[in-house]
């Protein structure tokens, strides 16, 4: 029987077990993929520590998981695309991609290239897709100078090159160990903490057009001092802000499709985008990889290998 990560009630990484389950059926317009690559997102553990029970309830017992690159064992009813044997990367709504098996709708997913190793194709698309809406939410153009706060994450650390490929300068938020990072990716890195507004006018020089927030924790606040326009923030995280001043919240749900998903990989492909994966675990090891997300120091993207 396949395997799959559940928890059968809210709390903290210990809730999570993999536990065998009884094997997807695919229904119409959907296939079957065996993963071979699942990224994991902070947003899981707010799911799964009940935080965000309001908005998003979970039904027990709960899988978990977005991402995933994998090959297509099944094919539903309908389904033209795609060919049994097929290689390829997406995403699912349903809280599943953390298992052997997954059913994906046919159209969220697209081709992996023998080019983009299977770690890359799995951590990509929630953090590819929101770091392009967010990106895209700014309107970046050449000589725009955009701050990118948690430039070292998973959507930071993609978010501040596809503003390097728009023609902007990038001034990017992370701790000191993640500096030589953005420098070889020409950002310019700024120290978070005290004074860093500061530091932030000081890198940018002519002054801040756009910033793009994926940390929280008073950062639109922060643009609206350095004099960036509301409608060229956007916070992916902090929508009480967002709201308080105007700035934008685009996010994952304004570009979760196969078009922005193939775009990303096409940059991947032509090396002109790079996906940091900070650490791969086993399935078995979920536990352990929620434990180093939940520290939020991580350069670029956790992933799990069934
Ligand atoms: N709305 C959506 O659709 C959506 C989608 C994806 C993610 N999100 C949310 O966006 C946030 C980021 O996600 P992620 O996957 O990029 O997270 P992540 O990979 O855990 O990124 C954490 C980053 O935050 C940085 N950081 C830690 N303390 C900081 C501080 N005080 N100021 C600035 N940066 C700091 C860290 O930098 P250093 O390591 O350099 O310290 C680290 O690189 C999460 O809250 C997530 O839930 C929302």
């Amino acid at each position: 029987m396949p395997r799959a990560v559940r928890f059968e009630h809210y709390g903290g990484v210990e809730v999570l077990e993999v536990v065998e389950v009884s094997r997807p059926v695919p229904a119409a317009g959907q296939v079957l993929v065996r993963v071979k690559a699942a990224g994991i997102n902070p947003g899981e553990i707010s799911i799964r520590d009940g935080r965000l029970h309001e908005r998003w309830p979970a039904t027990f017992p709960s899988g978990e998981g977005s991402d995933l690159a994998g090959v297509i064992e099944e094919l539903g009813d309908g389904v033209e695309r795609w060919a049994l044997g097929d290689e390829a990367l997406g995403f699912t709504d349903n809280r599943a991609s953390h298992a052997e098996l997954v059913l994906v709708e046919a159209e969220h997913l697209v081709v992996r290239p023998p080019g983009v190793s299977w770690e890359v194709a799995g951590a990509l698309p929630v953090a590819g897709m929101t770091a392009y809406a967010a990106v895209r939410a700014v309107a970046l153009t050449t000589g725009d100078t955009v701050v990118v706060s948690g430039a070292a994450g998973g959507v930071g650390s993609l978010a501040v090159q596809l503003a390097r490929h728009a023609g902007a300068g990038v001034v990017g938020l992370a701790s000191k160990e993640h500096h030589p990072w953005l420098s070889e990716h020409g950002v310019i890195p700024v120290s978070y903490g005290e004074g860093v507004a500061e530091r932030i006018s000081d890198a940018a020089g002519a002054g801040v057009d756009a910033f793009v927030d994926t940390f929280g924790d008073g950062y639109v606040e922060l643009a609206i001092g350095l004099g960036v326009a509301p409608e060229r923030i956007d916070t992916i995280i902090d929508y009480e802000a967002a709201q308080k001043f105007g700035a934008k919240t685009e996010a994952s749900a304004a570009a979760a499709n196969a078009e922005v998903l193939g775009e990303l990989v096409g940059l991947i492909e032509g090396g002109e985008l790079e996906v940091p994966i900070a650490n791969v675990y086993s399935l078995d090891r979920v536990q352990d990889a929620y434990r180093e997300l939940e520290h939020r120091h991580t350069l670029g993207k956790i992933v799990l290998v069934p």
